[in-house]
């Protein structure tokens, strides 16, 4: 029932501050109405006061609607153009960089820059604020332990350099946690940060409505110096770039003009 859905969405944005309504609407529902059934509740509303009293339920519901996967170097060649091309512009006028990895889900893509950088630029200085909507995906990447499986992509000299392995599992090393800060930042309601010169955002775009992602995309113009890069994931090209002082750089790379 339409109505219900409506009104557990306000409930939602009352209780979390998340607003259901700018993420698609057929997608969510699904993913919400498949939950809910899963685990015995007929109507939104009996649901929602079940979450009320079980934080385990409150937990999951979190967890399907924020969907955290996530690898080091997604999307590898993309990550080889960083390190060859838009870094190495980026340093044309300054040897400082101020990055933001924003919806950084557990922490992979964060930690895959601040590998890349002290890697391939060892002479510069970096920071990087790394945000998410979900608290728990925060704190997972905070600890900085992950599967083999998640590193699958990362070229392996980077794997053995920089992480310690423990019966299969994998420890990101001290030194490079602390060129990160996490932090827990909504993309669709708080203030972004300012001065950026390259911002990485990369699939959680595709899960919002088109008028959710203009204003994103303004913002995120807004938080970039100008000639920094926005870094989107590889399903998600900007369709008209220009309208937010932005410029395709290469595929996937956006300069704030
Ligand atoms: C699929 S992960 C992407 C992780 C990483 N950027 C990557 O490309 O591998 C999507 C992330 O977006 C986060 N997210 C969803 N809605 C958000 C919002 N409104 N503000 C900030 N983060 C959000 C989720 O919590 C999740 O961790």
């Amino acid at each position: 029932m339409m109505d219900e859905y409506i009104g557990f969405t306000k409930n939602i944005k009352t209780k979390l501050g998340i607003d259901l309504n700018l993420y698609k609407e057929a997608q969510m529902k699904r993913r919400l109405t498949s939950l809910r059934n899963k685990r015995g509740f007929t109507t939104f509303k009996t649901y929602f006061d079940a979450m009320n009293k079980e934080e385990v339920l409150l937990n999951e519901f979190v967890d399907r609607i924020t969907i955290n996967v996530s690898e080091f170097y997604r999307n590898p060649k993309r990550w080889f153009v960083l390190e060859r091309e838009i870094v190495p512009l980026l340093l044309q006028n300054t040897n400082k960089l101020s990055i933001w990895s924003a919806a950084c889900s557990t922490g992979e893509e964060p930690y895959s820059l601040a590998i890349l950088l002290n890697e391939y630029f060892p002479k510069i200085d970096f920071q990087i604020i790394a945000t998410d909507i979900d608290q728990n995906a925060l704190e997972k990447a905070k600890q900085g332990v992950y599967s083999e499986q998640s590193l699958k992509e990362l070229p392996t000299h980077l794997k053995t350099k920089y992480f310690t392995e423990n019966h299969g599992l994998y420890a990101i090393n001290s030194s490079l946690k602390d060129k990160i800060v996490f932090k827990k930042h909504n993309l669709l309601a708080d203030s972004y940060p300012r001065n950026m010169d390259l911002i990485v955002c990369r699939n959680v775009l595709i899960y919002f409505t088109d008028p959710a992602k203009e204003i994103i995309y303004q913002n995120f113009s807004t938080a970039l110096k100008s000639g920094g890069v926005l870094f989107v994931g590889s399903t998600e090209q900007i369709f008209s770039p220009g309208s937010y002082h932005l410029s395709l750089k290469d595929t996937f790379f956006y300069e704030k003009v």
